[in-house]
């Protein structure tokens, strides 16, 4: 089980960001932690080795990624997966048939897809709630739920879920909350401060943050919890690579540089859009207009490159999507470059119709991650796309 330095928890978040679980390298120094590309571990003698036998089940440069991470959402333990849904996946063998799960009604594609057409197979139940109201999840409480899982903001209708409260309706029956802290970063949000027993990300994402891996981690405080999910890791085996774990703890080493500047960019350019727009076709919890500005502002400390914005029709989106010239046209978010999206086709087409159209989710959707490039830039791209509206 990978547990946290625990000196490291004492620095601030950007010398964790850079140092935490990282010691130079024994061998050389190396400042840098080396990417230990292999699959087995000479052992000494039976029963006698250096605490590695078989790279699925431990790989340092895998525990360096743990460590980070944990040290950056102030948890004790980290376990990483080969993608955010990988994640999910491994986290969902903590239960079993016959268990109930509260789920956001608007998390992400692919997460509704592994609940409602894989594990619904395997007697699992779900039932999807808004969890904008802590009210719900508590109605929607049996005696078999065994958890409430929530992504705050959501993906993409950015609807803020108020953690401490949804941590408050599911202990109260028992059960664990689980959040995905993939859009606002531990930079932003500290759903462990709110109650969370378990925190997951793709790190495929910001943290990363340079579009060139996928993976996933799962972080928690509870030894008997992080040693029943490593063990998951291991015996299910969506383990990441050690060169990914490499460039996602490359990335970490940035995560608070680059932040602020995702933050400051998605406010200008979501400024700019409720302007020219109007503000009611603009998504971004930042925004006065935002219905949960309040409670984000007191829930996270700064709002990111995020953005919805209604077009009108699935022609008008096309449109805009085509005369775009710095953002691109791509599935994912979070990286130092700017990407845009269309929800209803790609990253959200596994999301049935009907309930597409209750969250809002509307054919003429667009969603905008907006990266670290000059912000006049990117203001000038957004004006040139969208002004055809
Ligand atoms: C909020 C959120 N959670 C989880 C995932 C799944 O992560 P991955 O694509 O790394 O499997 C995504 C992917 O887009 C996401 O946006």
């Amino acid at each position: 089980m990978t547990r946290v330095f625990d000196d490291d928890l004492a620095l601030g978040f950007g010398t964790r960001a850079i140092h935490a679980g990282q010691r130079p390298d024994p061998m050389a120094g190396a400042i840098m932690p080396p990417v230990f590309l292999t699959s087995t571990y000479v052992q000494q003698g039976l029963g006698e080795n250096k605490g590695y036998e078989y790279a699925r089940t431990q790989n340092p440069t895998r525990e360096v990624l743990e460590r980070n991470v944990a040290a950056l959402e102030g948890a004790r333990h980290g376990v990483a997966f080969s993608s955010g849904v990988a994640c999910v996946d491994s986290l969902m063998r903590l239960f079993k048939a016959g268990d109930h799960i509260i789920c956001g009604d608007n998390v992400y594609g692919g997460t509704y897809r592994l609940f409602e057409r894989l594990y619904r197979n395997f007697g699992v139940e779900f039932t999807f709630v808004d969890t904008r109201d802590a009210q719900r999840i508590a109605d929607a409480r049996t005696k078999k739920t065994v958890a409430v899982i929530v992504e705050t903001p959501t993906n993409p209708m950015m609807r803020i879920t108020d953690l401490k409260a949804a941590a408050e309706a599911a202990h109260a029956g028992g059960a664990l909350l689980i959040v995905d802290n993939t859009f606002a970063t531990p930079f932003f949000q500290r759903p462990f401060e709110r109650g969370a027993d378990i925190v997951f990300h793709s790190t495929t994402k910001y943290l990363n943050g340079h579009s060139d891996m996928v993976g996933g981690i799962a972080l928690m405080n509870d030894d008997e919890l992080a040693q029943r999910v490593q063990f998951i890791q291991n015996g299910a085996g969506a383990v990441p690579s050690p060169f990914d774990c490499w460039l996602a703890v490359r990335g970490t080493k940035t995560l608070h540089l680059r932040m602020p500047r995702h933050d400051a960019n998605g406010r200008a350019v979501a400024q700019w859009l409720a302007t020219r727009l109007g503000a009611e076709r603009v998504i971004y919890p930042g925004l006065e207009s935002h219905p949960q500005h309040k409670l984000a502002k007191c829930q996270m400390t700064g709002f990111g490159g995020m953005i919805s914005v209604e077009t009108g029709s699935k022609e008008k989106a096309d449109a805009v999507l085509r005369r775009v010239r710095i953002f691109s046209l791509a599935e994912s978010l979070g990286g130092v470059e700017s990407l845009i999206s269309h929800p209803a086709s790609m990253t959200h087409a596994s999301v049935p119709v009907e309930r597409r159209a209750q969250l809002g989710l509307t054919d003429g959707l667009i969603r905008l991650s907006c990266g670290v490039e000059e912000q006049a830039d990117l203001l000038a791209d957004v004006e040139h796309a969208f002004s055809i509206l």
